[in-house]
């Protein structure tokens, strides 16, 4: 097949690349100015949320049969493809599950779960992809599938969330740790996802999907285990888990997510990883085991050499606190 990805070199998109490629597709990418990591994939340079830039960039090519959409982070950019494309048989649009309404805190029973409505703001993330998706299915109808992804980690991953965590096991004594050791978590491994895509443009779906681990795949505490012993592997050591109770981390301006990834207030943490997948294990979304997971991440943090911030002083605070 020949495949259009919006997209190519960078984290999801580099993989979907890698993916397509490995199952013998003919693959195009359009980016501003990326170079897709893999060899033997046709480069084209544009910005696709500028409608004459990407119509430019494919006059004259044939229709793909089908796009993957990894770059839509504008409505902007839904119009331009729905007018540059229109006519591809599959358009396979990488969505969110931030475009639920009610998501955080969630939970999200199952893709009936009302998005943002057309009157939302969309500046803003959730909103923007709930737009984009009603832009794309006035375009394309049944011909397009809206893959609503969780929490994507893995290889490649630049934002400094798993990372940190390994970073910390890797470069101290002591790694504070939310208490809620036994908080269900869902991700999903960037390798999985952009696996599956490259199914999805293969095949005939529409509607959309939400596109993340099973419920209860790990948990906090498993997810932290892991990162800790992936880091012994390689080190012959890692810093000790010092569990701090979530009150003793706010009252020290411990600020959630931000200074400890993938911890939530308390008041979303239960629901906002509640995101029903019935749908995606239907259509084969595949879940690899988070500890492989991790090693590979580490092991591609280590060869890219990721560097991070030193953690927050109030976090060294509440490490400090005598128990
Ligand atoms: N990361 C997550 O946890 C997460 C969760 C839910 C949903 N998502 C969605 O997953 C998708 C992939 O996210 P990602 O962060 O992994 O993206 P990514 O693959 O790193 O996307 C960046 C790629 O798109 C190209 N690009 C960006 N803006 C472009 C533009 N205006 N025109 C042409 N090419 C452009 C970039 O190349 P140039 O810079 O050279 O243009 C690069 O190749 C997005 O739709 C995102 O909203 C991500």
């Amino acid at each position: 097949m020949e495949i259009l990805v919006l997209g190519g070199s960078g984290f999801l998109s580099g993989a979907v690349v890698e993916a397509a490629v490995g199952r013998g597709h003919r693959v195009a990418t359009v980016t501003r100015t990326g170079t897709p990591a893999v060899p033997g994939v046709t480069v084209l340079h544009a910005d696709r949320d500028d409608a004459g830039a990407l119509g430019a960039v494919l006059a004259g090519r044939p229709v793909p049969d089908a796009v993957v959409d990894c770059c839509g982070f504008t409505v902007a950019g839904a119009r331009a493809a729905a007018a540059a494309l229109a006519d591809v048989p599959r358009y396979v649009y990488v969505s969110s599950i931030s475009a639920y309404a009610g998501w955080p805190p969630g939970p999200v029973p199952d893709e009936s779960a009302p998005t943002f409505g057309p009157d939302a703001d969309t500046a803003e993330y959730g909103p923007m992809k709930a737009e984009s998706e009603r832009v794309l299915t006035a375009a394309f109808g049944e011909r397009v599938l809206h893959a609503r992804a969780g929490l994507i980690v893995g290889p490649g991953d630049r934002t400094r969330r798993l990372t940190t965590w390994l970073h910390r096991f890797a470069t101290d004594d002591v790694v504070v740790v939310p208490e809620a050791a036994d908080l269900p978590i869902a991700v999903v491994d960037v390798r999985d996802l952009a696996s599956w895509l490259v199914t999805l443009a293969e095949e005939t779906w529409s509607g959309p999907v939400n596109a993340t681990g099973p419920e209860g795949m790990t948990t906090f505490g498993g997810l932290l285990e892991a990162c800790h012993d992936a880091v012994v592997r390689t080190e012959g050591r890692a810093g000790a888990l010092r569990p701090v109770p979530d009150d003793v981390l706010l009252a020290a301006g411990v600020e959630p997510w931000r200074d400890l990834p993938f911890w939530l207030p308390d008041d979303v943490a239960r629901t906002a990883w509640q995101v029903g997948t019935a749908r995606a294990r239907e259509l084969g979304l595949p879940t690899r085991p988070i500890d492989e997971t991790v090693t590979a991440t580490w092991a591609w943090q280590r060869e890219a050499g990721l560097d991070h911030p030193e953690p927050p002083s109030a976090l060294a605070r509440v490490a400090d606190v005598p128990r």
